[in-house]
Parts: C-alpha cells; sequence; structure tokens
C-alpha cells in the first residue's frame, strides 16, 4: 500500500504541472489563462503563443499522464494503476500548484489512456480526429475521444476497473468543458480552421 498511495501523491503531483503556464512564460508569451479560453492546455496555448508552443504543451501534458500510470503498472495492481493514472488527471484539472484551477484534461487523460491500453487509445484518436474534422471544434473531438474511451477500452478487453476510471474521467471532462458546452450551444465556441491555420 506505501508503494500505491506513494505513486498516486506522485502521480498527482506530476500532473499538477502546468506545461501550458510553464512554456508560455519560458517563451515570452502572455498567460494563456488571459487570452482565448483562458485554459492552459494545449488548444489555447497554441492560440495564443502558436503552433510548436501548442505541440510542446501537448506532449508534455501527455507525458505526465503516461509516466506514472506506466510505472505503476509495472509494480501495482490494476485497479491501484488505474487510479493512480486518474490521480494524474485530477492533478492537471486541479493543480496544487495553480490554487486548484487547472485544465480540462484532455491530453493527460490521453496519456493515461497510452498507459492504460495503446490500443484503445488508438480507437479514442479516431474518434478524437474523426470528431474535429467534421465539427472543427477541438471541444467536440475532445469529449468525442472522453466518451469513446470507455468503449474502446471495453473493446479492448480491459479490465472494468480501467472502464471505471475512463467513465470518471469523461464526466470530469466534460464538466470542465461546461464553457465550452454553453458556447457550442450559442454558436459562439473558437473553431479549428484547418484550411486557415
Ligand atoms: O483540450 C481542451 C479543448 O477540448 C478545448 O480547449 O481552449 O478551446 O477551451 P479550449
Amino acid at each position: 500500500m506505501l508503494l500505491f498511495f506513494t505513486l498516486f501523491i506522485a502521480a498527482y503531483l506530476l500532473g499538477s504541472i502546468p506545461f501550458g503556464l510553464v512554456i508560455c512564460r519560458a517563451s515570452g508569451n502572455p498567460d494563456p489563462r488571459e487570452g482565448g479560453s483562458g485554459n492552459i492546455g494545449a488548444t489555447n496555448v497554441a492560440r495564443q503563443a502558436g503552433k510548436p508552443a501548442g505541440v510542446a504543451t501537448l506532449i508534455l501534458d501527455i507525458c505526465k499522464g503516461f509516466l506514472p500510470t506506466y510505472a505503476a503498472f509495472q509494480y501495482l495492481p490494476e485497479w491501484q494503476a488505474a487510479l493512480v493514472g486518474v490521480a494524474a488527471f485530477t492533478g492537471h484539472i486541479w493543480p496544487l500548484y495553480l490554487r486548484f484551477k487547472g485544465g480540462k484534461g484532455v491530453a493527460t487523460a490521453l496519456g493515461v489512456y497510452l498507459g492504460y491500453s495503446p490500443l484503445a487509445l488508438a480507437g479514442i484518436l479516431a474518434m478524437l480526429i474523426w470528431a474535429l474534422l467534421r465539427y472543427e471544434y477541438m471541444s467536440v473531438g475532445s469529449l468525442a475521444g472522453a466518451f469513446s474511451a470507455p468503449v474502446m477500452l471495453a473493446l479492448a478487453g480491459e479490465s472494468i476497473s480501467l472502464i471505471l476510471a475512463s467513465i470518471v474521467m469523461a464526466f470530469l471532462m466534460a464538466w470542465r468543458h461546461k464553457d465550452n458546452i454553453a458556447r457550442l450551444k450559442a454558436g459562439q465556441e473558437h473553431p479549428i480552421n484547418f484550411r486557415k491555420n
């Protein structure tokens, strides 16, 4: 149990690192919380600080979900590894270092899914990319990916603990996207314009 609690806390602290904010500050760009959607995630960092900064944020946020989850799978029973992944995810949305005001958790969740099942992640990414290309809103792609996760994990033959963890993360992501959902309803969501970008 000591190893479980150690990895759980370490995952939360790693997940708490707001890489989007760190990258914006390090590259002399404004705080991403003060523009666009106000989010610290890759999409808004790309909006505020350019694509390279967005890609760097995406990669680092994926890594902070993946690394603790992967480590946990090496040493712990599956249900405990599932919770370590959720700890990294909650670190991103409730980060200790930003007074618990964090992001939406999408990239970190992708890293957690990679630790859970690369096969399921392939299906989740397919859903995310399909919805993104179809509707041209990152939030729609993110939510399509999030809610496909339990199904993809089940199809990949993964355990109920991983499926339950993905359900919890999907609902937390939906809640964190409540402003996006309101903007979508009002026709005011920020689009990803592939032709222009
Ligand atoms: O991953 C977050 C994305 O789904 C929405 O980002 O900045 O458009 O709120 P944003």
